[in-house]
């Protein structure tokens, strides 16, 4: 299929950006039987992240597919927040709550020498993870755990964890979404049952149990920056909201000092 012809069919549904975005991925086909596979599926809607089964994130590729949320350019900026900060370095024992792909433990495993464990409460999702854990070297595969678990059932964090990060779900019902990521993106991923905080507010409930200090860096709904941050503010976290490139405040550094 030439470019232009490719054009002219996606122009009905897609913008100039889109098309041209979505011609890069259709390089990488062999066959017409496979452009034009693809192209249905394309235009029945499906994202092209899941047509083709990868996704980038950070300077990665991780294999995604129906039943995991397709990382996001905004996790990919909590990642490199992480990475960057000065205070944090030494920690050693990192939780992730909702793993979906495992994109950001995937991606921290491999840039620092932490011990993860990442956890999820879909068996679809945590497939995805698992396939992408086979892809890194055994050293990394030892440092990283992939365990089934509820997260709103928890009662204490678990034994040794020093630092967690989390996208949890946290679309309340009421918002409107693309039909795109509605339809296709799994929705224990997308909407926090019926409070967008509720992931927020059971972490500040299992932090006020706690003794010890714990870090926390969290992607937040970015309609809600000052009700997610008074969840750990009113427990007596020190808190700091943080913008993303489009000056959203999309995340929250929160750090629990224990008693
Ligand atoms: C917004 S997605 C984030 C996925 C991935 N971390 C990312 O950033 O792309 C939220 C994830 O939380 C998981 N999840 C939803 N409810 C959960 C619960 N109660 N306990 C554990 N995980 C849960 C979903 O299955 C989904 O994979």
């Amino acid at each position: 299929m030439t470019r232009q012809e490719f054009h002219q069919r996606c122009i009905p549904y897609f913008s100039a950006d889109e098309i041209q975005a979505f011609w890069l991925w259709f390089q990488h086909l062999a066959s017409s039987e496979q452009v034009e596979d693809c192209m249905q599926r394309l235009l029945a809607g499906e994202p092209i992240q899941y047509i083709f089964g990868t996704a980038p994130f950070h300077r990665y590729e991780y294999r995604v597919g129906p039943g995991c949320l397709i990382p996001r350019p905004e996790t990919e900026e909590l990642v490199e927040y992480i990475l960057q900060h000065p205070q944090i370095q030494a920690l050693q024992h990192w939780l992730d709550i909702g793993t979906g792909s495992g994109c950001i433990a995937l991606t921290l495993v491999q840039e620092r020498p932490w011990q993860l464990l990442a956890v999820d409460c879909s068996e679809a999702a945590l497939t995805h993870a698992r396939n992408n854990r086979a892809r890194l070297n055994t050293e990394q595969q030892k440092r990283l755990e992939l365990r089934c678990s509820d997260f709103l059932k928890w009662t204490e964090w678990p034994s040794g964890v020093q630092a967690l990060v989390s996208n949890p779900p946290y679309i309340s019902s009421d918002e409107t979404l693309d039909s795109r990521v509605v339809d296709w993106e799994p929705s224990t991923a997308l909407f926090a049952e019926n409070d967008p905080l509720i992931f927020y507010k059971k972490m500040a409930q299992l932090c006020l149990n706690r003794p010890h200090e714990l870090w926390l860096f969290l992607e937040i709904n970015q309609q809600l920056p000052e009700a997610t941050e008074a969840v750990f503010k009113t427990i007596g976290c020190s808190t700091k909201k943080i913008a993303d490139l489009s000056g959203n405040l999309r995340f929250i550094e929160a750090y629990w000092p224990g008693f």
